[in-house]
C-alpha cells in the first residue's frame, strides 16, 4: 500500500498516511507518479543535499502552447543547478540577506499590527491578515506599486496550481494566461524603472542586466516572478496553518501568551509541524544510494518534507505541538543549494503575525472548522475564520 496524494482524507490530514509510508520505509517507489519518495527525515535531507540529484528544467511539450510557463521556469534559479543556479542566486541574495531583512522587521511588525486590529470581531485570517501582509512585504521590497498589488495573489494562485500532483484542463489553462500576463506586467514595469529607477530591487535587477550580459530579459522576469510568488504563497499558508496548529494545543497558546520570549520557537514550530510546502522532486544526474535504495540515473525522486519533520527519529513526540521545541532542525525550509532563499524574511513575517494576534487578538478561538483546499503539495486551508472571544 502506497500513498494517494488525491485521497481528500490525505488532503485533510496527511500526517497518519506519511507515518505509514516513513514507517514501511525511509524510501519507497511510488507507481502512481513514477516517483521514489524518501519520507524519514535523513533519506530527505540527503534528497536535498546530494549534488548528484538536481532541478533540470525539462520544457513542457508542445512548446509552442507551453512557452509562457517554461520562459518563467527555464530562468530561475529554483529549477536550475550551478553554474546557472549559483548566477542567479547571488543576484538576488544580498537583498535576502540576514541584514538587510532585518531592517525591514519594525514595518512588519506594525503592518501586522495594524491588520490584526482593523480585523472584525469574526475575521478570517488568510483574508485579512496573512496575505496582505505577505503581499505588502514582498511588494515591497521588489517595487510593485500599490495599486497593482491586488493582482499579483491570483497570477500566482494560478500558477502553483501546475505544481500539484493533480491538475484540470482548466487549471492548466488558467496557469498558462497568468503566466502570460504576470511576464508582461513585468516588462512593462522594468521598462519603467529602467527609465525611472528607484530603490527597489526591480531597479537593481535592471541595472544589473543592463549593466553586464549577466542577466537577460527574460531571466529578469523569471526571477522577480519567482520572488513575488514564492515570497507569499508558503508564508500565508505557514501562519494559516500554524495558528491552526496552535489552537488546537492550548496549552502552548497559553503558554506563548505568557512568555513572549517563545514567539521566535513557537515560528519554527509552525513551519515543522505543518509545514505549507510539502514536496520537492529531484532527477538523478547520475546512479545514488538513498537510505540504502539505488536509484537509476535519470529517475526521480521526491523529499516529503512533512514526513520528515514529524520522523521519530529526530524529533521528540513528533505529533505534539511544542512551543520552546529547540534545537528544531525540521525541514520545511528545506535543505542544501536550493534552501529556502526567503527564510529570513518568512521568519520575521510569522513572528509578526503570531505576536499581533496574542496582542490585539487575546483569547481567539476558531470559529469555524478549516477546510483545506485540495491540494498535496502546496498545503493551504480555504480559510481560517477567528473569533476574538474565547
Ligand atoms: C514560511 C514561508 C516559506 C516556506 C515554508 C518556504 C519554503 C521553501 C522551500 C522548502 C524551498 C526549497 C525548494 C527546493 O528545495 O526545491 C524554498 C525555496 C525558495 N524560497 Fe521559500 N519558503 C517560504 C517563504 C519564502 C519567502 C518569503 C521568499 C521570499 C522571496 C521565498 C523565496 C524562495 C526562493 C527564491 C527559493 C528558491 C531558492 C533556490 O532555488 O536556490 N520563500 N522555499
Amino acid at each position: 500500500m502506497t500513498i494517494d496524494f488525491t485521497d481528500p482524507e490525505v488532503i485533510r490530514d496527511p500526517y497518519p498516511a506519511l507515518a505509514r509510508l516513513r514507517e514501511r520505509a525511509a524510501v519507497s517507489w511510488h507507481e502512481p507518479t513514477g516517483t521514489w519518495l524518501a519520507a524519514s527525515h535523513a533519506a530527505a535531507d540527503a534528497v536535498l543535499r546530494d549534488r548528484r540529484l538536481g532541478r533540470f528544467w525539462v520544457d513542457r511539450e508542445p512548446a509552442a502552447v507551453w512557452e509562457p510557463f517554461n520562459l518563467l521556469h527555464r530562468n530561475q534559479m529554483m529549477e536550475n543547478e550551478p553554474p546557472a543556479h549559483t548566477r542567479l542566486r547571488a543576484l538576488v541574495a544580498k537583498a535576502f540577506a540576514r541584514g538587510h531583512v532585518e531592517r525591514l522587521r519594525p514595518a512588519v511588525d506594525a503592518e501586522a499590527a495594524r491588520l490584526v486590529r482593523a480585523a472584525g470581531d469574526e475575521f478570517d485570517l488568510l483574508t485579512a491578515v496573512a496575505e496582505p501582509l505577505a503581499v505588502t512585504v514582498i511588494a515591497e521590497l521588489l517595487g510593485v506599486p500599490a495599486p497593482d498589488r491586488h493582482r499579483l495573489r491570483p497570477w500566482s494562485a494560478a500558477i502553483v496550481r501546475m505544481y500539484e500532483v493533480s491538475r484540470t484542463p482548466e487549471a492548466e489553462a488558467a496557469a498558462l494566461a497568468a503566466c502570460r500576463e504576470f511576464a508582461g506586467y513585468l516588462r512593462d514595469l522594468a521598462a519603467r524603472r529602467a527609465a525611472d529607477p528607484r530603490d527597489d530591487l526591480i531597479s537593481h535587477l535592471v541595472a544589473v542586466r543592463d549593466g553586464s550580459d549577466r542577466l537577460t530579459a527574460d531571466e529578469l522576469v523569471a526571477s522577480a516572478i519567482l520572488l513575488l510568488n514564492a515570497g507569499h504563497e508558503a508564508s500565508v499558508n505557514a501562519l494559516g496553518g500554524g495558528v491552526v496548529a496552535l489552537l488546537r494545543h492550548p496549552a502552548q497558546l497559553d503558554r506563548l501568551a505568557d512568555d513572549r520570549s517563545l514567539v521566535p520557537t513557537a515560528a519554527e514550530e509552525m513551519i515543522r509541524y505543518d509545514p505549507p510546502l510539502h514536496m520537492f522532486v529531484r532527477t538523478a544526474a547520475a546512479p545514488v544510494t538513498i537510505a540504502g535504495v539505488p536509484i537509476g540515473a535519470g529517475e526521480r525522486i521526491a523529499a516529503l518534507l512533512g514526513a520528515a519533520n514529524r520522523d521519530p527519529a529526530v524529533f521528540a513526540e513528533p505529533d505534539v505541538f511544542d512551543a520552546a521545541r529547540d534545537p528544531n532542525p525540521h525541514l520545511g525550509f528545506g535543505a542544501g543549494l536550493h534552501f529556502c532563499l526567503g527564510a529570513p524574511l518568512a521568519r520575521i513575517e510569522l513572528r509578526a503575525g503570531l505576536s499581533a494576534l496574542l496582542d490585539h487578538a487575546p483569547g481567539m478561538t476558531l470559529a469555524a472548522e478549516p477546510v483545506n483546499r485540495p491540494t498535496f503539495v502546496l498545503r493551504a486551508c480555504r480559510e481560517v475564520r477567528l473569533s476574538r472571544r474565547a
